[in-house]
C-alpha cells in the first residue's frame, strides 16, 4: 500500500480540534425546517472529516502485515473515500446544496456497512500467521468512532422525516420482545441449516415492557449474545453422528435457552440463559477479546465448517467486545456468569435515553475520546 497522495491533509486535519457532541444535544437538535438541516449539514461537514482523519492517522501507523491485508485495505479504503468526499464538499450555504449533502452522506453510510465484517475477517487472517498479534486498542478506537459517526450520520438523515414515536435514531418505547422474538425466528433458522437441529427459545418476565433506544443497537447486542448461547446449547447438546455407521445418537432433547425481561428503575435487564456448557474461569476473560473464538476450528470433519453462512452464526470473536462496547457506549453493561460444566446467563443492561437522562447527558466514550485526542494534538 502506498501512502495516500494527500498524507498531509489528512494529517493537518487529526491534528484540528474537533467538537464533540452527546446524543441529548443532538436530539434537542434533531428538527426537520430547513435552517436546521442546512446548519447540522455543515457541521456534519467541518466535523466528519476530522474525526475519519484520526481514524486514517492510526491506520497509516499500523504494522505493514495489517495494512496489507486485503479486507483491511478495504476498509481503509472506504475510510479514505469518505473523508476525501465530505473534506471536499462545497461550502453548504443552499437547501440545494444540503440536498446533495445529504445524498452523499447516505451513500457514504451505505459503504461503511459493511466495516465490521471486513475488519473482522482482516483481523483473522492477520492473527492466523500471527496469533499473538493483537490490536485491541486500536479496534476499540475504530469501533467508538464508528458508533459515534454512524449515530450522527444516520440522525441527519433521518431528521428531515420526522417519524411518529421516534426522535432521530432513537425509538421511543422500543419493545425489546418484539426484536428478540425476531431475532429468535432468524437464529433458529440458521442454527437449524448449520446443525440440523436447534434448542426452543422461550421467552420470561416483563414482556410488554419498553425502552427509549437506538434500535439498531438493540438488535446487534441481542442477536450476538442469543447466537453465542443457541450455538454452545446446540454444540454441546447436538446428536452425534456414529462414526462410520451412517446414523445419528438418540435425537437428544436440547435444553431451551431462556431470556428474561425486566424493568429496573434505570435499566431494562435483558438475562439469556443457556445451558451450553460455561466456560472455563480462565477463558471467561479471554473471550472479551476481539478475534477470540471457540469457531474457528471446531469440527474439521465437518463439511460445513468453512461454509461462509456457518460464520454468521459465530467464528469471528468479535461478538462479545462488540457488545460490550455498544451497551457501554451509553452507559448500560453486559456481564457474564459462566458456570462451567453447565451453562452460561448474560445479563444486558441497558439504560433508557431519554432526555436529560445522565446516559445521553454526561460524556460517552465517543465524546472522552475526541476530548482526549483534542489534548493530546495540542500537547506541545
Ligand atoms: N453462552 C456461551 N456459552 C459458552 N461459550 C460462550 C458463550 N458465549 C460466548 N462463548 C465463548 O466465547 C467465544 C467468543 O464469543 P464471541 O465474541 O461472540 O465470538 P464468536 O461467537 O464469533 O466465537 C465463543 O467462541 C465461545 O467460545
Ligand atoms: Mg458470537
Amino acid at each position: 500500500m502506498s501512502l495516500p497522495r494527500n498524507l498531509r491533509h489528512i494529517q493537518a486535519l487529526a491534528k484540528q480540534q474537533a467538537n464533540t457532541v452527546t446524543l441529548g444535544q443532538l436530539l434537542r437538535t434533531t428538527r426537520s425546517d430547513p435552517t436546521s438541516l442546512i446548519r447540522q449539514g455543515q457541521w456534519l461537514r467541518s466535523q466528519l472529516p476530522i474525526r475519519f482523519a484520526r481514524r486514517l492517522d492510526e491506520f497509516l501507523q499500523l504494522p505493514y502485515v495489517v495494512v496489507h491485508n486485503s479486507n483491511i485495505k478495504q476498509v481503509f479504503d472506504i475510510y479514505i473515500d469518505t473523508f476525501e468526499s465530505v473534506s471536499d464538499f462545497p461550502t453548504i450555504i443552499t437547501e440545494r446544496d444540503e440536498a446533495d449533502f445529504v445524498s452523499l452522506i447516505r451513500a457514504q453510510l451505505e459503504k461503511h456497512q459493511q466495516v465490521a465484517r471486513l475488519v473482522a475477517e482482516g483481523y483473522r487472517e492477520v492473527r492466523h500467521n500471527y496469533p499473538h498479534f493483537r490490536l485491541d486498542s486500536f479496534l476499540d478506537r475504530l469501533f467508538i468512532t464508528r458508533i459515534s459517526a454512524r449515530i450522527l450520520m444516520e440522525n441527519y438523515i433521518r431528521m428531515r422525516t420526522p417519524q411518529e414515536g421516534h426522535i432521530g435514531v432513537v425509538q421511543k418505547e422500543l419493545s425489546p420482545l418484539r426484536v428478540l422474538q425476531d431475532l429468535s425466528t432468524e437464529i433458529t433458522r440458521l442454527t437449524e441449516a448449520i446443525y440440523g437441529v436447534a434448542p426452543e427459545i422461550e421467552f420470561r418476565g416483563n414482556l410488554t415492557c419498553t425502552l427509549d433506544y437506538i434500535p439498531r443497537h438493540v438488535q446487534f447486542m441481542c442477536q450476538e449474545l442469543l447466537k453465542n448461547a443457541v450455538r454452545a446449547t446446540t454444540e454441546r447438546h447436538k446428536p452425534r453422528n456414529l462414526a462410520g455407521f451412517g446414523f445419528t445418537s438418540e435425537p437428544a432433547s436440547i435444553p431451551r435457552v431462556a431470556v428474561e425481561l425486566q424493568k429496573g428503575d434505570v435499566h431494562v435487564i435483558i438475562k439469556i440463559s443457556d445451558q451450553g456448557g460455561g466456560m472455563p474461569k480462565k477463558i471467561q476473560e479471554e473471550a472479551w477479546q476481539y478475534g477470540w473464538t471457540t469457531a474457528d476450528n471446531e469440527d474439521d470433519a465437518d463439511p460445513y465448517s468453512g461454509c461462509s453462512w456457518r460464520k454468521e452464526l459465530a467464528g469471528y470473536g468479535f461478538g462479545l467486545p462488540l457488545t460490550r462496547l455498544h451497551a457501554q457506549y451509553f452507559g448500560g453493561d453486559v456481564f457474564m456468569q459462566a458456570l462451567p460444566g453447565h451453562g452460561t446467563d448474560m445479563y444486558l443492561l441497558l439504560n433508557h435515553l431519554k432526555e436529560g437522562s445522565p446516559s445521553i447527558e454526561e460524556d460517552d466514550p465517543s465524546t472522552a475520546l475526541t476530548e482526549t485526542e483534542n489534548r493530546s494534538v495540542n500537547a506541545p
